[in-house]
């Protein structure tokens, strides 16, 4: 890799810039653009970047709390891979691809050994197993954990295992479009958020690894700045094809809080890991019933989290919330030592706030936690576009309609790995970055940074944004319907309109930063509300109140790609069928008993 100092024009507008060459740019240092990097350093692949748009080792992967998937049969022995791809496939009511599943489930055992191989502090059973915990809709216990800062703890094992093979890293960068001609891309165009200095890098493979798109929703789990659809936007740009972006999950479980006491305004939408109900925690209404009861008897609170965070929004239309419009969260049957030793962050956190776990419950309600959509990919997580990887959240097709707890941290190594041996069989040097791709492509982007860098417009960035938010929540949220998914779609051209007239700090500016998220975001609302619009059935995380049945016709996924006249075209494929091992599984028809739990 070679980064040379200010070898751009400033003629014609275009600002200077930093050059950068590189074999392999994997965009994204969280878990699975990590895990990328690892396999292709194993490889003897060392010419890579690896940017992350924060500081070094802070991703979102930090912030997965409650356990990462695979069939170890730590307690239960007859769980397996397969049973493992079949719960996948059961939660995802069929659409996602049986192929990316089995890949997952079958490496997911290797993985977590190699992980703990290479020191990630799991918890371990009193013979030293790797402990394994209930997860919601899983017929075994099978989700390996670290307390609950799994994600903390496996993303600080990769960057030290990243570190030992000197994979390089340059942090709080940010990408602001890939440079490719629609057959195949060549590298890409951004800035660094502390110098300001301008990039434009040549590069022969890329992988986003850049995360999903659930923060467009104004209640989610994760920071303002990441998951705002960067990954799924850019590769769309590049002439790639999302797909399934109409499914987003609503996790039941974030913090539900006072919104107008300053102490617990950020903690608004935060997760409250699933592990709570996995270890045993109860929800209640305002009433005292433990409603899940009259909603899914059999798993109660560990049933599927679109059941489970839907039963919580009835119980609060209906008028059973509690005061911060969510329900009662409850362990307090547990001792204090044991919710200490098993959910050590989320006891911190409240006690912090003054809520004693032991003693009391939490107040919870549903929040967006992730989109089951992305990029379309193949088997190798390749796009459609020559030498363009998306993997991690930014990939669609392992989760389908809706994702098992347990399996997002599952597919950053699987696809990580799959990726990096894919890349490391035909990388051989640098790409060349053609001189029509810099003219045509990198110039206006970066005359088009610099114009935006400063701007003196009439819209704030920060009310576009959380207008934007807003949008997306009352119009393609938990419950949706034709009226107005169609309301939401008018709305947003609104804001296309507010978003090309934006007044913006300095390229160093956090509402610099925001103002080129609002591009992705756009991207990704528009369609997430067409296809939730397209899709005419309820299936997992999607819930349309007027086709609130399943409609075996619809087992098929809407792939959006980019016009060749602009705008956003969409067309449908039907969805592969399970190996033969993964059938059997289905067949044998495994479901969690929640009573064992009890
Ligand atoms: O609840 C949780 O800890 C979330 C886990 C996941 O989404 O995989």
């Amino acid at each position: 890799m070679r980064d040379s100092p200010k070898t751009g024009s400033a003629r014609a507008g275009i600002p200077e810039y930093d050059s950068v060459d590189v074999s392999v740019l994997v965009i994204g240092a969280g878990a699975a653009g990590a895990r990328a990097a690892i396999e292709l350093a194993e490889r003897g692949v060392d010419d890579v970047l690896v940017l992350g748009k924060r500081s070094h080792g802070d991703a979102h992967t930090t912030w997965a709390r409650g356990g990462i998937n695979g069939a170890l049969g730590t307690h239960d022995p007859e769980d397996s891979w397969a049973i493992h791809a079949a719960d996948t496939l059961n939660e995802g009511h069929f659409l996602n691809d049986p192929g990316k599943v089995q890949t997952v489930t079958k490496r997911m055992p290797g993985l977590l050994r190699e992980l703990d191989d290479w020191g990630m502090a799991f918890s371990r059973t009193e013979d030293g197993e790797l402990d394994q915990r209930f997860f919601g809709a899983q017929s075994f216990r099978r989700t390996a954990f670290a307390g609950d800062h799994t994600g903390e703890s496996m993303l600080n094992t990769l960057v030290d295992r990243a570190q030992e093979l000197s994979v390089p890293y340059r942090e709080n960068v940010m990408i602001t479009t890939l440079l490719a001609d629609g057959d195949r891309v060549y590298g890409a165009v951004g800035f660094d958020a502390d110098t300001g200095d301008y990039l434009l890098i040549n590069a022969g493979t890329v992988v986003l690894a850049a995360g999903g798109y659930a923060a467009i929703y104004n209640r989610h789990t994760s920071r303002d700045d990441e998951n705002n659809g960067d990954g799924p936007a850019l590769a769309y740009d590049a002439g790639a094809a999302l797909m399934d972006m109409e499914f987003v999950q609503f996790h039941p479980t974030g913090m539900a809080v006072d919104e107008d006491d300053p102490e617990w305004e950020p903690w608004s939408g935060r997760l409250v890991t699933e592990a709570v109900r996995g270890e045993g925690g109860h929800l209640y209404n305002a009433e005292g019933e433990r409603f899940m009861e009259r909603y899914s008897p059999d798993q109660m609170e560990l049933d599927a989290r679109d059941v489970v965070a839907r039963a919580i929004a009835q119980e609060v239309a209906e008028g059973r919330g509690t005061e911060n419009g969510g329900v009662s969260l409850d362990l307090s049957h547990k001792s204090r030592s044991f919710i200490r030793e098993r959910l050590p962050r989320m006891y911190e956190r409240f006690d912090d706030l003054g809520v004693d776990m032991a003693s009391e419950p939490v107040e919870v309600a549903p929040t967006a936690h992730y989109g089951m959509g992305g990029v379309a990919v193949d088997e190798h997580g390749e796009t459609s576009v020559d030498g363009l990887f998306a993997i991690g959240e930014t990939m669609a097709g392992v989760h389908g309609a809706n994702r098992l707890g347990g399996n997002s941290l599952a597919e950053t190594v699987a696809f990580g790995a799959v990726a990096g041996e894919r890349i490391a069989q035909r990388v051989d040097g640098p790409g060349r970055l053609p001189d029509h791709v810099v003219d045509d492509y990198a110039k206006p982007q970066l005359r088009d940074l610099a114009a935006l860098a400063g701007r003196d417009g009439t819209h704030e960035v920060s009310s576009v944004f959380t207008g934007l938010q807003n949008l997306l929540w009352e119009h393609a949220g938990i419950l949706r319907d034709e009226d107005s998914l169609r309301a939401g779609l008018r709305e947003l051209d609104t804001l296309r309109d507010r978003v090309s007239d934006l007044d913006v700090g300095p390229i160093t500016s956090d509402s610099f930063e925001f103002a080129v998220d609002l591009g992705f975001m756009l991207t990704t609302a528009e369609a997430v509300l067409r296809g939730a619009l397209q899709r005419t059935e309820s299936r997992g995380a999607h819930y349309r109140t007027d086709y609130p049945d399943t409609d075996p016709d619809w087992r098929r996924n809407i792939y959006y790609e980019r016009a060749d006249v602009g705008g956003m075209s969409t067309h449908t494929e039907t969805v592969g069928t399970p190996s033969e091992t993964v059938q059997a599984a289905l067949d044998e028809g495994h479901e969690l008993d929640y009573h064992q739990l009890e």
